[in-house]
């Protein structure tokens, strides 16, 4: 009943912003990631008879509190699907900054979905462990592949249609991502509770929302012709466009730090010295920029004199779940 998973996470080119049902995380809009090697969760799950209630370490230290209690209650429906009433203890590691706009909630509910579904002899294929997985963070359903990943929104009102969808494997291009860090402090406002406030009160969701078809068919035909200006062209402007929306929500409020605004405008310089670079920021101040492999010192290095970038992590396209 213990067993260990390692998932990567993924950072979306079409972004995951906003929920039509909560409870099942069903988004409003389909997305499309690619999952990378650089970052990823490592989580060891084991359910045993002796524990009264289920026990959270990460990164070595025993977690409390709401990101406990997320945990907890996500182990309380895999639980559900196997009527054992046993808890678990759960020991994960992050190779990634935890809330900090690196995804850190994709990997991590990734490998803690597959560990326990394991743990307690569930076989489910993929696609059903996308599904579960969608539960503990939307993001995380995406994460179960390696390579490109389109997570279809699906139709049904039970959630049975939305999970996530292979498009290209991590081997089929080698396309960078270079997470830019800046801070890897825990951002305010999380994934969860900024999308759930733009959903409700930004008059720009609409636009939004209206847009993301189109980007993502565009996207879909970049990877199928491996175009990388196309590619990277539709990832920024589509987090561009998903960023406008918080500025409009009210309260308003942006992810940004001064910083970001630098990295965003380096990556642009880049482009106009010839080098093809796109940046794709999620719900935190972080920059990831994607390149190809010939630019990767070029990049890495104008990316790393920025004044506040404190790190550079350079990341090819990683694989999916595996179990350790
Ligand atoms: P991020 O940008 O890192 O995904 P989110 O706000 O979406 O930020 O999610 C961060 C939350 O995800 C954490 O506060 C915690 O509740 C949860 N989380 C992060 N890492 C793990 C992990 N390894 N196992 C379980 N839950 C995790
Ligand atoms: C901006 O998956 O972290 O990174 O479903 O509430 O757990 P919950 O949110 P989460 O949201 C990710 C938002 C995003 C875009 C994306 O990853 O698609
Ligand atoms: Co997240």
């Amino acid at each position: 009943m213990r067993v260990t998973a390692k998932a990567h996470t993924n950072i979306a080119l079409i972004k995951y912003w906003g929920k039509r049902n909560e409870k099942l995380i069903l988004p409003t809009n389909s997305s499309l990631s690619l999952t990378l090697d650089g970052f990823y969760t490592v989580t060891t799950t084991e359910f045993r008879d002796d524990l009264s209630k289920d026990v959270f370490i990460l990164n070595g230290k025993e977690v409390e509190g709401e990101a406990y209690e997320r945990v907890s209650s996500y182990l309380d429906l895999i639980r559900s699907y196997s009527k054992t009433e046993r808890y678990a203890h759960i020991d994960s590691t992050n190779e990634v900054p935890t809330a900090a706009g690196f995804a850190s909630s994709a990997s991590g509910f990734a490998a803690l979905a597959a560990s326990a579904t394991k743990a307690l002899g569930l076989q489910l294929d993929d696609k059903e462990l996308s599904i579960l997985t969608r539960q503990g963070s939307g993001s995380a359903c995406r994460s179960i592949y390696g390579g490109f990943v389109e997570w279809q929104m699906g139709e049904k009102e039970d959630g049975s249609d939305s999970y996530g969808v292979p498009i290209a494997s991590e081997n089929y291009w080698d396309v960078r991502m270079a997470g830019v860090v800046l801070t890897a402090k825990t951002k305010k406002v999380s994934s969860r509770s900024g999308m759930k406030r733009t959903v409700d009160t930004s008059p720009y969701y609409s636009g939004w929302l209206a847009s993301v078809p189109n980007d993502l068919e565009n996207i879909k035909e970049a990877i199928r012709e491996k175009d990388f200006e196309k590619l990277g062209s539709i990832a920024e402007s589509n987090c561009l466009k998903m960023h406008a929306t918080t500025l409009a929500a009210n309260p308003p409020f942006t992810y940004w730090l001064d910083s970001t605004v630098r990295v965003m405008h380096a990556v642009q310089q880049l482009r106009e010295e010839g080098i093809p670079a796109y940046f794709t920021i999620d719900a935190g101040p972080n920059v990831k920029v994607l390149y190809l492999p010939e630019s990767e010192a070029k990049v890495a290095a104008a990316l790393k004199s920025i004044p506040d970038v404190t790190d550079v992590i350079l990341s090819k396209p990683g694989p999916g779940i595996t179990y350790l």
